[in-house]
């Protein structure tokens, strides 16, 4: 069971992001859903997850997969409808674990009730009231868009409506529209759209393109740093601009003060998609009387090496108790894949969870990273994913968004028919239910994992202890000291030796680890390439 007290249940807690979509399949419609997951809750209890964090599944066309959402406060009978979400609320409370929604502010989709209105389909007077939740410029005397911005999807970020002649801002697609963060009224519906979900009993909201909501007030032109080339994916488009306006807009955090103190009063935990790569930044998205926190993706766009993973984990600093850490997402290659793929890339992607596990702020863990999954194989004519494949993304986001493999047998038993997303069937290893009776699989590790985290917690009072990250093993094995904890993870492809404080006790390793549960350690031990151990000290 879940208590109702107000502290701030995230403290300590650890987390896990489902793509609702690939996650599972309760009515064989090829379609991830609620009761699928509730389905699972089992699974997630097992786990020893504190939350799971849904993607949206409010009604949508479906054109970004749900981050294109038509009404706000409802489900899209793809996935259920109300009650079954009130049912998913009620039994994964009862077995301790929270739900938190994906709130989508900065964009509605192109057929939400609100833009219709605004494009004048529901009436002259709607579209007085609606017209400006949305961002419309007229076009400058020579015609063309009113600005120079790029959407996040490559592109021009402005889009004509033919009828009115004037552009309308859209940061993602063009049936993406972007909300007027500046008027008023459109806050006012945000905070209804809050207390809805809170009133339901959701834990805490993820907001997505949380630096994006507030535009400047003048909608000036970026600084351009360089044309853009022809052919430029859409992140080289992006660099090719100073982001001076369009994001990160200091005004957003007026948003952001009023909502904390709506989940404040629930005792819900707000945290944003906070796309910052500098902590500096990070800092400026997460002031104290802002959102609770936000996720650090830093770490998702590194190759695996120790100076660089030393850079991202140590960076934050001070910043750390208010990040969440995460190896994957849905809009990422998988960790295993991005690390290099195969079993060092598996290896090395749990060593990253190991630190995670113990470093301040909440660990999340993306579905299917417990089971060691890398990217699954869409074939070019079966991928989905709006946005193309560019140097960033190598793949598009197919890959991470794969079904869960659930079992051997057809569609690695997600559904019984074909899935939304086709794939190469997962080999019988990866699946959860061949991991479940192995005791050195990756799904038991993160069980293994996860259990002396919690414990950890409780006995030696972690939440409370600041993070010191060193190095070791000539530079090879990053080391995280947390109170009496100390993580340690070899980066390296050799063995490597670490040093313990006298009379050490092994709490964990991770299967490739030859350190042994000897306790107490020795004050040198050899960490196998790629492993991870945890240990408490005195
Ligand atoms: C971030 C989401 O994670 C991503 O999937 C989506 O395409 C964009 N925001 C736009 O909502």
């Amino acid at each position: 069971m879940i208590s109702s007290s107000s502290e701030q249940w995230w403290a300590g807690a650890a987390g896990y992001q489902i793509y609702i979509r690939s996650f599972a399949d309760s009515n064989d419609d090829g379609v991830g859903d609620l009761e699928g997951i509730r389905s699972k809750l089992g699974y997630l209890s097992d786990l020893g997850v504190d939350f799971v964090w849904i993607t949206p599944f409010y009604p949508t066309p479906g054109d970004d997969w749900g981050y294109d959402v038509a009404d706000y406060c409802d489900v899209d009978p793809l996935f259920g409808d109300l009650d079954t979400f009130d049912r998913l609320v009620a039994e994964a409370h009862d077995r301790g674990i929270r739900i938190v929604t994906d709130l989508v502010p900065n964009h509605s989709s192109s057929s939400h009730r609100w833009f219709q209105a605004a494009l004048g389909n529901s009436g002259a007077a709607d579209r007085e009231r609606y017209r400006d939740y949305y961002i419309w410029r007229d076009p400058p005397p020579g015609g063309g868009p009113p600005n120079n911005w790029v959407g996040y999807f490559g592109g021009p970020a402005w889009t004509l409506d033919p009828d009115s002649g004037q552009y309308y801002l859209h940061l993602f697609l063009p049936s993406q529209p972007d909300l007027n963060w500046r008027n008023p009224a459109v806050g006012d519906e945000w905070e209804g759209i809050l207390r809805f979900w809170l009133d339901r009993g959701v834990s805490g909201f993820r907001v997505d393109v949380a630096g994006g909501l507030v535009k400047d007030a003048l909608l000036r032109s970026n600084p351009q740093l360089q044309p853009i080339p022809p052919g430029a994916s859409r992140w080289e488009q992006w660099d090719c601009f100073e982001h001076l306006h369009d994001v990160f807009q200091p005004e957003s955090q007026e948003v952001f003060r009023r909502w904390r103190a709506i989940c404040d009063r629930y005792g819900a935990f707000l945290h944003g998609e906070t796309y910052h790569l500098d902590p500096r930044g990070m800092d400026a998205l997460l002031p104290p009387d802002g959102m609770h926190g936000g996720y650090w993706f830093a770490p998702m766009h590194i190759e695996w090496s120790a100076d660089t993973l030393w850079e991202v984990l140590s960076g934050p600093g001070d910043l750390a108790d208010r990040l969440l850490w995460a190896a994957g997402s849905h809009d990422m290659p998988r960790a295993p894949t991005r690390f290099g793929g195969g079993e060092a890339g598996r290896e090395r992607t749990l060593a990253m969870n190991v630190l995670f596990a113990f470093a301040p702020g909440v660990p999340v863990l993306y579905q299917g990273e417990e089971l060691g999954l890398g990217d699954g194989h869409v074939a070019p004519e079966s991928k989905l994913d709006p946005v193309g494949p560019d140097s960033d993304v190598a793949a598009g986001r197919d890959g991470c968004r794969t079904p869960m493999p659930w079992m051997p047998g057809p569609f690695n038993g997600f559904s019984a028919v074909e899935p939304w997303l086709l794939s190469e069937p997962r080999p019988t290893e990866h699946t959860a239910a061949a991991q479940e009776d192995d005791e050195a699989s990756y799904l038991n590790s993160h069980r293994r994992l996860l259990a002396v985290r919690r414990r950890l917690f409780e006995t030696e009072g972690l939440a409370g202890e600041a993070a010191d990250w060193g190095r070791d093993g000539d530079g090879a094995v990053i080391v995280l000291r947390r109170g009496s904890v100390v993580a340690s993870a070899n980066t390296a492809d050799t063995e490597t030796t670490v040093q313990l404080p006298a009379g050490s006790e092994l709490m964990y390793e991770t299967p490739a680890s030859t350190c042994g549960a000897s306790a107490p350690l020795p004050a040198q031990v050899r960490l196998a390439p790629r492993s991870a151990i945890v240990c408490r000290t005195n």
